[in-house]
């Protein structure tokens, strides 16, 4: 197809790869997950969710894109004219995704205007409530938030600008430009958190190993749940990234990069945020446990309180933080939409330009709803279900259909031919076996407790 991207360059795809999944997941969600799934012991199962589904998922994803060239719905129509629904499937659950995920981005950026004067005060948790202009009504979308309409247009303006200018131009440039400085960002905290006093605690209460936790088969599934939102596997991403890869690239080794350096990050992250978690415990008298927690409470209650409790610079580490939390929220935003952008682009064989505008307007007037008082409370609703079940179903459709209705050791064969490290048949094993299983109890765990709670 005519004007169909490729990336400039193998470490071009493996930076935005790794800026996809290294996102707000790694720096609110990783960390809690673990301190509350066993601490250090839930390292053990969630490695093994790594070697048993990440990675596999992730070489099949990156073969299949590469082989098939094309975005989620072209990709499985090439494999099997039957499957191109699952597809679907993933670019609608890619651009649910997108439309919050934005919104979220927009707070960050206030957050880090907010963070010169720690304009949250005393009591960041109201001082959120009453920004985002929530009230009682859970469905009040009368009242527009005035003071996100800057940030929000910055937002789409980014976006929409490495969106436009395509991927190698465009998305390739802006993750060579933000994962270092994310990195740096990270670093800065992580010093200033492991010598802050009490910051033993932190990392006591994220690390220490309570071996008795294994036993549990809720960890387990904890550990695979966090494992596919963390790598972006399973919705679209990087079925689409891969297949604006040269055909002879090593998928096997740049699988292993992608989830090495993501797996990396959150261990980094989680030492700095736990680190910050543990002297705020301490001056407050509380116990860890109290004060812990993970996702947006964690980003704009705690953490501000946290930052204005520093001793000094308070300031910079607050920059610090919201900027680490949007350099690695924006590369996870562009691929999103370069997941929904790629299904249509290729199936409809419309100009790049055509598709990223048929994409980015309706997201554009869906995430006005985020700048309304009952934001919050969509974003709620709509992350309980992406999160317990969309991304689960999706994922054991895809592992059931390669493995039971496509033959997989035609792709372990695909995925071979240019790597160094060959996969043997443990791979299709863990496809068809291991993940299979484990996604299909996540599966009906989560409906169960979706349905019933
Ligand atoms: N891996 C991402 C994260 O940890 C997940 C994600 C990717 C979410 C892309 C949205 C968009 O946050």
């Amino acid at each position: 197809m005519k004007d169909r991207d490729q990336w400039n360059s193998k470490v071009g795809f493996l930076l935005a790869a790794i800026g996809s999944a290294v996102g707000l997941g790694n720096i609110w969600r990783f960390p809690y997950v673990a301190a509350t799934n066993g601490g250090g012991a839930f390292l053990l199962p969630y490695f093994f969710a790594i070697i048993t589904a990440g990675i596999p998922i992730l070489i099949l994803e990156y073969t299949m894109g590469k082989t098939f060239r094309g975005g989620a719905p072209v990709t499985w129509a090439r494999m099997n004219r039957r499957f191109e629904w699952l597809g679907w499937f993933q670019v609608m659950i890619a651009f649910i995704i997108a439309v919050y995920y934005f919104a979220i981005v927009v707070w960050v950026v206030s957050y880090i205007g907010f963070s010169f004067t720690q304009a949250w005060g005393a009591d960041p948790s109201s001082f959120f409530v009453e920004y985002l202009g929530l009230t009682d009504s859970a469905l009040n979308l009368g009242g527009i938030q005035t003071s996100l309409i800057i940030p929000f247009v910055i937002i789409w303006a980014i976006a929409a600008f490495i969106m436009y200018k395509g991927v190698s131009k465009g998305i390739e440039k802006a993750c060579k430009i933000c994962l270092p400085i994310l990195f740096v960002l990270m670093l800065v905290l992580v010093i200033r958190g492991v010598t802050l006093p009490g910051a033993v605690d932190g990392l006591e209460y994220m690390f220490k190993p309570d071996w008795n936790a294994l036993k549990d088969p809720s960890v387990w599934v904890a550990a695979y749940g966090q494992i596919f939102f963390s790598l972006s596997i399973a919705f679209a991403i990087m079925l689409a990234y891969s297949s604006y890869l040269p055909k002879k690239t090593d998928v096997v080794n740049s699988a292993f990069i992608t989830a090495t350096a993501n797996h990396g990050f959150e261990l980094f992250a989680g030492i700095g945020v736990f680190s910050i978690m543990g002297y705020m415990a301490m001056m407050q008298g509380v116990p860890v446990s109290e004060v812990a927690g993970a996702g947006i409470g964690l980003a704009f209650m705690t953490f501000p309180t946290a930052i204005s409790a520093l001793p000094a610079l308070n300031a910079l580490f607050g920059i610090c933080f919201f900027g680490a939390l949007f350099t690695a929220g924006i590369t996870s935003l562009i691929s999103i939409l370069q997941a929904v952008v790629s299904g249509f682009h290729d199936k409809f064989e419309m100009s790049h330009k055509k598709a990223v505008t048929v994409v980015m307007v309706p997201a554009f007037l869906l995430s006005f709803l985020f700048i309304t008082g009952a934001g919050m409370n969509i974003l709620d609703i709509v992350d309980a279900f992406i999160n317990n079940i969309g991304i689960a179903s999706a994922g054991v459709i895809e592992v059931i259909l390669v493995t039971r209705f496509f033959n997989p050791e035609k792709l372990r064969q695909e995925a071979n031919e240019f790597s160094n490290f060959s996969i043997g048949r443990w791979w299709v094993f863990s496809l068809r076996i291991v993940t299979t299983v484990v996604l299909g109890i996540m599966l009906f765990l989560n409906t169960k407790d979706y349905l019933y709670n």
